[in-house]
């Protein structure tokens, strides 16, 4: 049998390895995929995941395929899942109506009030001048959020009523975002730690995986501006089974349940990005696929076969699967093109070193060349190593990241550190 992923990043090419542990799959299709995935699977360079209509051609025209994984966030709210499903082709991923959860977050932070989920307390603003009215006697700092997709920057979080006035003119007014920015919510802000955790969800069960840390900030010390992200660890070193089992009965299972009770079926990967601090675990937003680079972590330690879970979760019978993992702590450390998040340079030639061999470099922005690759995107390469701890896991990533060079090459060396 032959399965189809769409996207094209580091996460995609995680989807892949873990996909191709099943001898049963004879060929992976990736549409676009890119220079890494290139040596795993067949790429469709000309077909781009938001190609609705060229990724549908293309399963018509090859019958072995026997499920289409959907994983970045832009085709799954077009309704790609739908469009597949409506069609008679079996896909993983959330239906449109399902994904809005990530796509619009006026819709789940509604959804988290009405059903009593932790979440900062907000405000929704239609238009910018009675946003602007309530930002003069709002406390500070706070967070001014696009309602849809911005490509993780639709986030502004402002320390004063002047960043916060320039934030809702840029996003309401200036259109940064299109019509993303049409809604605005603007929030409270939470302080605490961070920790992401990702479960399958077939509508009636939800099996959360184990947790990982993301860092989304271009520099050391989470300095410098918000990135899709330049590391990420597995599991979180503070985040324990006493956590896990408090957030899973009072965030993970009441979201299955709020879904269920507007009617509506959620079969694919919900991410919950988690705000832990004394005062408890408050969500922070929810995504509706795996995550980008907390994947290529946390599916390193997976011992499942991935294609078996897809299927229990398109045919909702995710309560038969037990998950298990390996005991070890996993990184991946991301190398991007120097000036990412902004304006960056691309097709510059990367040399590997000699990568041991327990390590995966996941591709996110390469393109492969009569037999060489080349820098093709802002996040780059994802250094993937696993330890009996972090120090270990930390150790080797690094030592390998160190092998490999391209022109501006840009890295943090904090990753697993905080
Ligand atoms: P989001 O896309 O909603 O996860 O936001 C991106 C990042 O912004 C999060 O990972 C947090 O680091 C930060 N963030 C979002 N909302 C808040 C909040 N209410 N308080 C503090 N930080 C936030
Ligand atoms: N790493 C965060 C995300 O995928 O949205």
């Amino acid at each position: 049998m032959e399965v189809l992923v769409v996207g094209g990043g580091g996460r995609e090419h995680a989807i892949c390895y873990a996909l191709k542990k099943n001898k049963d799959i004879t060929k992976i299709y990736c549409a676009p995929g890119n220079g890494g995935i290139s040596d795993i699977a067949e790429c469709l360079p000309d077909i781009k995941a938001t190609d609705l209509d060229g990724i549908l051609e293309f399963v018509k025209a090859h019958p072995g395929i026997s499920m289409t994984v959907v994983a970045p966030d832009d085709p799954l709210a077009l309704g790609l899942v739908d469009l597949l499903n409506e069609n008679g082709f079996r896909a993983f991923g959330p239906t449109k109506d399902a994904a809005q959860i990530e796509a619009s977050k006026v819709f789940s932070k509604n959804l988290m009030k009405k059903y009593g989920i932790p979440t900062a307390d907000y405000q929704v603003f239609d238009d910018a001048r009675s946003a602007k009215e309530y930002l003069k006697t709002a406390e500070y700092p706070i967070v001014v959020k696009a309602d849809g997709l911005a490509l993780g920057k639709g986030v502004i979080i402002c320390k004063d009523k002047k960043e916060a006035t320039k934030a809702v003119n840029e996003i309401m007014l200036d259109h940064k975002f299109g019509k993303s920015g049409n809604q605005i919510v603007i929030e409270e802000f939470l302080t605490g730690y961070e920790v992401s955790v990702l479960a399958f969800c077939d509508g009636k069960t939800i099996l959360p995986m184990v947790t990982s840390q993301d860092h989304k900030r271009a520099l050391d010390n989470d300095q410098g501006l918000n990135t899709g992200g330049m590391g990420a660890f597995s599991p979180s070193q503070r985040f324990g089974e006493t956590e896990m089992k408090k957030a899973y009965n009072d965030i993970f299972l009441p979201t299955l349940g709020a879904l269920c009770s507007e009617g509506i079926t959620f079969k694919g990967v919900l991410y919950f990005g988690l705000m832990v601090s004394d005062k408890g675990v408050k969500v922070l937003e929810y995504n509706a696929r795996f995550g980008d680079p907390e994947t290529q972590a946390v599916l390193v330690r997976l011992e499942n076969d991935l294609y078996d879970i897809f299927n229990k979760v398109i045919d909702q019978k995710l309560s038969q699967v037990k998950l298990k993992w390996k005991d070890r702590t996993s990184i991946c450390v991301i190398i991007a093109s120097g000036g990412y998040p902004e304006a960056y340079e691309k097709g510059y030639e990367i040399e590997f070193g000699d990568i041991d061999d327990d390590c995966v470099v996941f591709h996110s922005g390469t393109v492969k060349k009569d037999g060489k690759y080349y820098t093709n995107g802002g996040r780059v390469l994802g250094v993937t190593c696993m330890g009996k701890n972090l120090a270990e896991a930390r150790e080797k990533a690094y030592a390998n990241v160190k092998k490999i060079s391209f022109k501006d090459m840009h890295y943090r060396t904090d990753i697993g550190v905080k």
